[in-house]
């Protein structure tokens, strides 16, 4: 039976996950390590009806510099032309990455066999990998990494070229990306939140 872990272990591990963007390549975390704990939480992550439509694409080393140069060329230009040149650096840093995909032809097949639900399951699907999302995220910082959650995604050519350069299923659509690296900063303070009392509503005896 797997060891009992408090309560407050877990909510001090999910409070120290922040969104860290000043990062660097140079990691002491093992390319095994890293790929464990992604592994890891595909293994356990859950999903609609255990479905498990994510799918996750992790680039270290090499690939991950392909891919960045691959979005400097292709990204770059349209980030700085819509959100400026300080974003547009921002892009062109050099960490590693982890990819987020749904395999549609999963999501479509449980709607077949779940007819009652089949409208949720795009839904759900989503649901799914953003859990997995943020138990990868969390886990990479409490291993002494710092992550930022970005989509390429909302820019198709880098997607398409992603497909093309790692022969990606077309059955998969990407969902997100998670870049991480060495943080370089201080780790980031919370940032402001609307105060809990207006987004927790109790109701009690
Ligand atoms: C669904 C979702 C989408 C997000 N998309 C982006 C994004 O595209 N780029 C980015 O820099 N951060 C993105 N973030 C990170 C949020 O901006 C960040 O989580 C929020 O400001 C709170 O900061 P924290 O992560 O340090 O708690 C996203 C977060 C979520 C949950």
């Amino acid at each position: 039976m797997a060891a009992k872990i408090s309560t407050n272990d877990y909510l001090t591990a999910i409070k120290y996950r922040r969104s860290v963007y000043p990062l660097s390549d140079k990691v002491d975390v093992s390319d095994d390590r890293i790929v464990e704990i992604i592994k890891e939480v595909a293994l356990t992550s859950p999903s609609s009806y255990n479905t498990q439509p994510g799918r996750f694409t992790v680039l270290l080393g090499a690939p991950h510099k392909k891919l960045w140069d691959m979005i400097s060329e292709i990204a770059t230009p349209i980030i700085t032309q819509h959100a400026g040149e300080e974003m547009g650096k921002a892009m062109e840093g050099r960490f590693q990455i982890v990819l987020f995909w749904e395999d549609n032809t999963v999501v479509k097949k449980s709607g077949e066999t779940h007819q009652a639900s089949a409208h949720m399951f795009p839904q759900w699907s989503e649901h799914a990998d953003a859990m997995a999302q943020i138990q990868i995220w969390t886990a990479l910082e409490l291993e002494g990494l710092g992550a930022n959650l970005q989509h390429m995604s909302a820019i198709p050519p880098v997607e398409e070229a992603i497909r093309k350069e790692w022969n990606i299923s077309a059955d998969w659509s990407l969902k997100a990306n998670m870049n991480f690296g060495a943080p370089t900063g201080d780790h980031p303070a919370r940032p402001d939140k609307i105060p809990v009392d207006q987004t927790v509503t109790v109701f009690k005896s």
